[in-house]
């Protein structure tokens, strides 16, 4: 494996299995990223999208192949591993947010460096830096629930970003959001990304919005095929 690769799927599977039932989601995906690289997955709801960034990002198992971040295979590591794993190296952004609700912005944000062990001034430093940079300086102190759905969604491209990750997952990060807010937080979201050069993998169902990337895969048929 070259240093050059964050991210690294090869003959990935998932099947979920209900009772009696089981279900083939994603069938001998391959898909390699690069530092710096910025993706665009996208296919009709129900395909598999958010399954194969779940697995991408460690937080389920795959059935078949392997997933390697830096080198590291997620299914080879503990549960504390993986969990240290992706506080250090990558960072979600879903449609709905996931803030916690119970904490103001800037303690949200300074929540993943927290957990990583920063002492409690310099987390709030490096929060207060990037709640800056997407514009929330006048937030910091406002309860999730006194903010709009674009102001929620910067927050969380904060919190996923504050750390610097190898990479970025995001799940339809604008999908909850009316066209003009979308739009500006997507173009926020990409200029941070860029700026601090960030992998991203960016999962929509917004073909317009996919093009703006330089890399566009579908699912189709359980894989992944390359479009641009
Ligand atoms: N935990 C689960 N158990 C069983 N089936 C699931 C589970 N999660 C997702 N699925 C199924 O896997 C398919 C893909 O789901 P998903 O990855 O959420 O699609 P997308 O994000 O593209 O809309 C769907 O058919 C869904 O019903
Ligand atoms: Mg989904």
């Amino acid at each position: 494996m070259s240093n050059n690769v964050v991210l690294e799927a090869c003959g990935l599977g998932k099947t979920y299995q209900d009772g009696q039932i089981t279900v083939e989601v994603l069938k001998d995906v391959h898909l390699t990223l690069a530092v710096g690289e910025l993706i665009a997955v996208i296919g009709a709801s129900g395909v598999g999208k958010s399954t194969l960034l779940h697995l991408l990002g460690g937080l389920d198992q795959y059935t078949s192949g392997n997933v390697r971040i830096q080198g590291v295979e997620w299914s080879q590591q503990s549960e504390v591993e993986r969990c240290r794993l992706r506080n250090e190296k990558v960072g979600f952004v879903y449609q709905l947010h996931h803030l916690l609700p119970e904490f103001n912005v800037l303690e949200n944000v300074c929540m993943p460096l927290l957990i990583a062990g920063e002492k409690p001034l310099q987390a709030q430093e490096k929060a207060a830096d990037i709640l800056d940079k997407v514009g929330l300086s006048h937030r910091l102190r406002h309860r999730i629930g006194e903010l709009s759905g674009g102001e929620r969604q910067r927050t969380a491209i904060a919190r996923a970003l504050v750390k610097k990750p190898a990479c970025v997952l995001a799940d339809e990060p604008t999908g909850n959001l009316d066209q003009r807010t979308a739009e500006k937080v997507y173009d926020l979201f990409l200029e941070l990304n860029r700026a601090y050069g960030t992998s991203l993998i960016m999962v929509t169902h917004d073909m317009r919005l996919a093009e703006r990337l330089e890399k566009v895969y579908h699912i189709v048929d359980k894989k992944l095929e390359r479009k641009k």
